[in-house]
């Protein structure tokens, strides 16, 4: 029997579009034009589905929530992630983003119990350690990068997530190498030794060589931890068979690689939105302030009740999330000839939920390009805030990633003062 998605080709058409070039369709404009007017450009020609050609792959992009929710949601079954080959050898190919089904079932509810509210909320004082010694380290007066430093922030972050306390030499060797991993992860994929993307395979090899031993560690001393390694590592299915050594790796380095960058880069652009919109700085200052008088001008930690109530800081975090849309879309790639809204979706295209689409579709969000957190006192239709992803792929650890950016602009503003685009330490509170 036929399933109502799975039709003919004869009688759907492909979506409207371009195709570009032979061989590099659209990759070129993609590249060279700002990616909020390469996609809008073509929403607004061919409306909300349309095909491209970037990458070397053919694409159907989906610039609508229901387009969105019908790929992510009602239809995950039809479409499987799909990463670049290269991409997944470096971070391991049994990271749970790669696949779909059991396995993938199975490692999430891992992680999920390792990021759920309960568990992340015992972090929450190592976050703040890991925070204050951040601004610690940026208060010598020289100039830092913001996006570097915000970037080691959240890589310490995502290390108390996994392994719970680490002895300071495993940390370092993880950070160490995992730079090197980072830095070839974007580069041209070659064996030429030297090249960033050799040196980070090696590097990466050389990341599973410390898991090993930070496992034996583990397993020498008995330690029966909750972390994200804990859940892994005891972990046993009916049949007695256990995790292998390279699935923990790769879902170790897939979480790291998950976490890191990507909240990095919201933070950079919340301390710019702030930076742009000092009266907002001063408000969310106010609120923060407030909090620190009551915990004795820092002398207590943050509690989670007071983490849940910073309704103006929460909202900035949302708003930023909004208008940076650092993951602009994701890819799937169809497992079947798929019929949308009329259109062909053929099987082994690469299918798109543009998420910055419809974060600025003015229908949605009026003045789209205008940061303005009030509009989050009502929640936003259904399935057009997304920046999280959306059904059995969307992001396990966005609450611990809002916790963080909490904690971490909590600190921020009620130590340091902003001058002429820079964050000073404001007089000695930081040198108490
Ligand atoms: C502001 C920061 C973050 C943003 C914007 C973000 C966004 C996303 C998005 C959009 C997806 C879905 C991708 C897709 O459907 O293809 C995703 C998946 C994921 N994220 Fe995040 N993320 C953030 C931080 C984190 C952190 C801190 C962690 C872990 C500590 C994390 C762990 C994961 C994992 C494990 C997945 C894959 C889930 C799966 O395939 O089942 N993320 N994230």
């Amino acid at each position: 029997m036929r399933r109502p998605w799975r039709i003919p080709k004869q009688r759907a058409k492909l979506p409207p579009g371009s195709m570009g070039w032979p061989f590099v369709g659209e990759t070129l404009q993609l590249y060279t034009q700002d990616p909020n007017v390469f996609f809008v450009t073509r929403q607004k020609r061919h409306g909300e589905v349309f095909k491209s050609h970037i990458l070397g792959c053919p694409c159907v992009m989906l610039a609508s929530p229901e387009g969105a929710r019908f790929v992510l949601v009602t239809h995950a079954q039809l479409f499987k992630p799909t990463y670049p080959k290269s991409k997944e050898k470096m971070i391991g190919p049994s990271a749970l983003f790669f696949h779909q089904g059991n396995y993938h079932n199975l490692i999430r509810k891992l992680v999920q119990s390792s990021l759920s509210p309960d568990t992340i909320r015992k972090l929450i004082p190592s976050i703040e350690s890991v925070a204050i010694s951040a601004l610690e380290s940026w208060s010598s007066g020289h100039i830092i990068n913001t996006f570097h430093e915000m970037k080691k922030f959240s890589l310490d972050v995502g290390i108390l997530s996994i392994f719970g306390h680490l002895n300071s030499n495993f940390r370092q060797m993880l950070n160490d190498n995992y730079h090197i991993v980072d830095k070839g992860y974007n580069s041209f994929p070659t064996k030429i030794p030297g090249t960033a993307y050799h040196k980070a395979l090696s590097a990466r090899k050389r990341l599973n060589q410390i898991l090993s031993e930070i496992i034996c560690e583990r397993k020498e001393k008995g330690l029966l931890e909750k972390d994200f390694l804990g859940n892994l590592l005891n972990f046993k299915n009916e049949k007695g068979e256990i995790l292998t050594e390279d699935q923990i790796a790769d879902n170790i380095i897939g979480v790291l690689f998950a976490a890191q960058d990507t909240t990095a880069s919201v933070l950079t652009w919340i301390l710019k939105y702030l930076h742009d919109d000092q009266k907002l700085l001063e408000a969310v200052k106010a609120e923060q302030m407030a909090i620190y008088e009551a915990n004795g001008r820092g002398e207590k930690p943050l509690t989670w009740a007071q983490t849940r109530n910073m309704p103006l800081t929460y909202r900035v975090i949302l708003e930023s999330l909004r208008m940076a849309s650092i993951i602009s879309f994701t890819f799937r790639e169809a497992i079947v000839d798929v019929e949308y809204h009329g259109y062909l979706i053929p099987k082994g295209w690469k299918v798109l939920p543009l998420f910055r689409n419809i974060h600025h579709n003015p229908e949605f969000f009026p003045d789209p390009r205008i940061l303005d957190p009030s509009r989050f006192e009502v929640a936003p239709k259904p399935n057009t805030f997304m920046p999280f992803g959306n059904g059995v792929h969307a992001c396990a650890g966005n609450e611990i990633a809002k916790l963080e950016m909490l904690v971490l602009i909590h600190h921020l503003v009620t130590r340091f003062r902003y001058s002429s685009g820079i964050f000073h330490p404001s007089g000695d509170q930081l040198f108490r």
